[in-house]
């Protein structure tokens, strides 16, 4: 028993004659109840209630991103709350599943009481993906759909800080690139230059493939060593961002990709972990709008949404052009295998977390 006067009650702990009783449906006020708007309802709410939670903590993540240094108990709590969100993320994902029992016929009984109302309103989904980072990168344009004190509020949110800029800042932090008489990235060009070298030579010895093939072989290798030059040349990553090929900060790239290659190391453990749970988190989002818009197309075939878009086609658009976290994915592309990856010096190895030398 608590120190209340009143023993705590469960339900008016949860407050669950309000939670209970909020379920409206609009077509018992029109005509025949719909038997299946009370799904679509308890859907959509019980949505609602795991994105508060999701942003209970995202909130906590910026708020701890937010204080320098970012130390490993710090760097820890926010690899904890980022995996409960992918937890959550992957129960929300799932709910797709219930709301397909519903059939397109029984949608139809009760979808024109809902326009112009739509999960484009959901003002928590629009915070999730502001906090997120997507602002950066995508427009704003569908606030336009929300009421004056929604749209106000997140016009405040997408000028605050995101977790895309707060990875970015910390990752541009992380020492270890450059130290005393030791160039990573120098070492890193020259074993790249040996990995390239022996795919070209694995291309003019393979007797299999005709001198057309050969050739186009040697176009995409020739590509793939332009995509390691920008690594090298801050310049030529800051024409490629420019046009939208990465996001990243090149030195936030950097960093990443030695964590990605070194992440055996001590020290770069709990970082990897980190930026692997980044990727789980845009992961799971994108897995989301996919299977969403998946579920509009088979309720609405190329009907229009109720909110006004172009229904599945719009959704099916966001699914690649609202990643976050995409220049993580990306990076794999400049991973080199780890017989090629040059020894790092003991004084740096301590660094990371070993205690002895090694020889
Ligand atoms: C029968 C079920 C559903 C259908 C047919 C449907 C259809 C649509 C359509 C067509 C849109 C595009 C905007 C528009 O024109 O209205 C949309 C957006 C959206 N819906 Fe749904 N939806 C359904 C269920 C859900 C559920 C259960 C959620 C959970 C919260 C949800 C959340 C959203 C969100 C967040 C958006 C905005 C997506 C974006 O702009 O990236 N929808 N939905």
């Amino acid at each position: 028993m608590s120190q209340h006067s009143k023993p705590l009650y469960y339900s008016d702990y949860l407050q669950l004659d309000t939670l209970l009783n909020t379920q409206v449906p609009e077509s018992g006020q029109h005509g025949p109840a719909a038997h299946d708007e009370m799904l679509f309802i308890i859907t959509h709410q019980t949505y609602e209630l795991w994105f508060k939670q999701i942003l209970h903590e995202l909130l906590s993540v910026l708020e701890l991103f937010s204080k320098t240094p970012l130390d490993e108990k710090r760097l820890h709590i926010i690899s904890v709350r980022l995996d409960r969100i992918i937890r959550i993320q992957a129960v929300i994902n799932q709910q797709i599943g219930i709301i397909e029992t519903m059939t397109p016929l029984d949608f139809l009984d009760f979808r024109n009481y809902l326009i112009p109302a739509s999960g484009f309103q959901s003002r928590q989904f629009r915070e999730i993906e502001l906090r997120l980072g997507l602002s950066h990168h995508f427009s704003n344009a569908s606030f336009g759909r929300f009421n004056p004190e929604d749209s106000a509020y997140l016009e405040r949110i997408a000028k605050q800080p995101s977790l895309f800029e707060w990875v970015d800042a910390w990752l541009a932090r992380t020492p270890f690139l450059e130290c005393e008489g030791f160039s990573f990235w120098a070492c890193y060009r020259r074993a790249v230059d040996q990995m390239l070298a022996s795919d070209a030579d694995i291309i003019r010895n393979n007797p299999l493939l005709s001198d057309q093939e050969k050739q186009q072989q040697f176009t995409e290798h020739e590509s793939t060593r332009q995509s390691f030059d920008c690594l090298f040349e801050q310049r030529l990553y800051e024409q490629y961002r420019q046009q939208g090929r990465f996001q990243l900060s090149h030195k936030a790239t950097l960093a990443a990709l030695f964590i990605q290659l070194y992440r055996d190391e001590p020290l770069l453990q709990l970082p990897f972990r980190v930026l692997s749970r980044l990727m789980d988190i845009d992961e799971h989002l994108t897995h989301w709008r996919s299977s969403h818009a998946l579920m509009a197309q088979r309720m609405l075939g190329s009907k229009i949404g109720t909110g006004g878009s172009s229904g599945h086609d719009y959704l099916k658009a966001t699914v690649s052009a609202k990643r976050i976290f995409a220049d993580l994915f990306n990076l794999s592309t400049f991973l080199i295998p780890r017989s090629l990856l040059p020894a790092l010096p003991n004084s740096l190895l301590r660094d990371l977390g070993f205690q002895q030398d090694r020889h």
